[in-house]
């Protein structure tokens, strides 16, 4: 089979790296893919949002299966139009994609069917949200209804902040369009979890859970990120939750998508948050996040493949997928300087297995030798029976990949370490 993957970080790279498990896998391209990537598939120069080109590139090279795996493709139709061009697909289509590319779309749907999230109000006028913003509860979330790189929520501390929060994103437009609706939500507090699920629009099962690691510095200091670490399991997400969830939170969206004529088809990721009075939604995403799939991936025993093809075809009820009963841990690696400004081009060295056991999310090739070229560069990760293992043999990895100004947190997993010692 050819297998064709859309996107260029460590989440493809993980993807694809569990898509070569699959005896039937000849070729994997990966458009546009990175320098890293190259080494388990084929990198076809073809951008991410260029979805012509995909469906051309396609049909060219008889591709049989497609994973279409970051959110703007998803939200622009990739899955549509290869769909009509006769390629079999995993992703949501783009009906099904505002799940996450609209904030008040999803809000609107958990309000409807009754799903758990943080009370809020929607805006798409300015004086009415700083009206809003003049009597609501402090601190308060304010959110660009569309898609913002992960940028586009500002939780503020104060009114002051809440009123800068709004007139940035609705006046000044710091995420364009996205802000010309804001979403103003009650602000929620306790442990969050990551749970990606598989569903074929009937069925969901929701993959081993994880915890992102967010913010630049250790001990969740300095500014927020695309995401510097996961672990898996996550310790907080327990089985009694986990059935509460199901209950009240996946198959009420599932069953809330098709009643919606929206059928969400690929994978559906539930950013929760745990509070006092119960489990509720943050956010959905449409799509793998991204590092989460590192560990999650890394723990899947079932095939990928057919995993995903069960999604494709309807048939997920039929079709086991199994997690081993261990512990996974993705420490990122980044530029110095990220999230503000770095220099890329430094030379990566993997000594040992550390290769085997690395994503790269930002490395171009150059002469042949991969160099960075990107804030996060690579995710390097490890699987053991326990947690506690599974960090030191990450961080043991860590120290056999360098770069010039290599920088990662020293703490990925400690807080999950502590919850399991409570
Ligand atoms: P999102 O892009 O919606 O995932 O939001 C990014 C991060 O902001 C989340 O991972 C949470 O840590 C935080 N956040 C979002 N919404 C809320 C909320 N209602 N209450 C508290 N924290 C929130
Ligand atoms: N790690 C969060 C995301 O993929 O959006």
């Amino acid at each position: 089979m050819k297998v064709m993957v859309i996107g260029g970080g460590g989440r493809e790279h993980a993807i694809i790296k569990a898509l070569k498990k699959n005896p039937t896998v000849e070729t994997i391209y990966c458009l546009p893919g990175n320098g890293g990537i190259a080494a388990d598939a084929v990198c076809v120069n073809i951008g991410a949002k260029d979805i012509p080109a995909q469906v051309t590139f396609a049909k060219e090279n008889g591709i049989d299966y497609a994973v279409v795996a970051p959110d703007d493709p998803l939200a622009l139709g990739a899955v549509d139009a290869l769909t009509e061009a006769g390629v079999p697909c995993f992703g949501p289509n783009k009906a099904a994609a505002i799940i996450e590319s609209s904030k008040a779309f999803s809000k609107d749907l958990m309000k409807k069917y009754g799903i758990p999230t943080a009370a809020y109000e929607t805006f798409t006028d300015l004086d009415a949200a700083l009206g809003y913003i003049e009597k609501c509860d402090i601190p308060v979330v304010v959110k660009a209804d569309g898609l913002a790189l992960g940028k586009g929520v500002i939780i503020a501390q104060t009114r002051d902040e809440a009123r800068e929060a709004v007139r940035s994103m609705m006046e000044d437009k710091i995420f364009g369009d996205s802000g010309n609706c804001v979403v103003v939500e009650e602000f929620l507090t306790g442990p969050e979890v990551s749970v990606l699920s598989f569903t074929d629009g009937e069925t969901v099962v929701p993959m081993v859970s994880s915890m992102d690691h967010k913010r630049v510095g250790d001990n969740d200091t300095g500014l927020n990120t695309g995401g510097m670490g996961t672990i898996a399991p996550n310790p907080c997400y327990t089985e009694a939750i986990a059935a509460e969830c199901m209950e009240k939170i996946f198959l009420p969206t599932i069953r809330a998508m098709k009643a919606e004529n929206r059928t969400f088809k690929g994978c559906l990721y539930f950013g929760l948050m745990l509070t006092e009075k119960g489990p509720k939604v943050i956010e959905y995403n449409c799509r793998f996040g991204d590092p989460e799939t590192q560990v999650v991936l890394p723990l899947l025993k079932s095939d990928l493949l057919t995993v995903m093809q069960a999604v494709t075809n309807e048939t997920l009820a039929e079709t086991p997928v199994e997690f081993a009963d261990e512990s996974a841990c993705c420490v990122v690696m980044a530029s110095g300087g990220y999230p503000g400004k770095y220099p890329t081009g430094f030379p990566i060295t993997m000594k040992g297995d550390a290769a085997e056991h690395t994503y790269v999310a930002g490395a171009k090739l150059s002469d042949g030798v991969m160099v960075t070229g990107g804030g996060r560069v690579l995710g390097v990760t490890a699987t053991a029976p326990t947690l506690k293992e599974a960090i030191e043999k990450a961080y043991s990895r860590v120290d056999n990949v360098s770069f010039e100004g290599a920088y990662y947190r020293h703490d990925i997993g400690a807080r999950a370490l502590r919850e399991l010692e409570k």
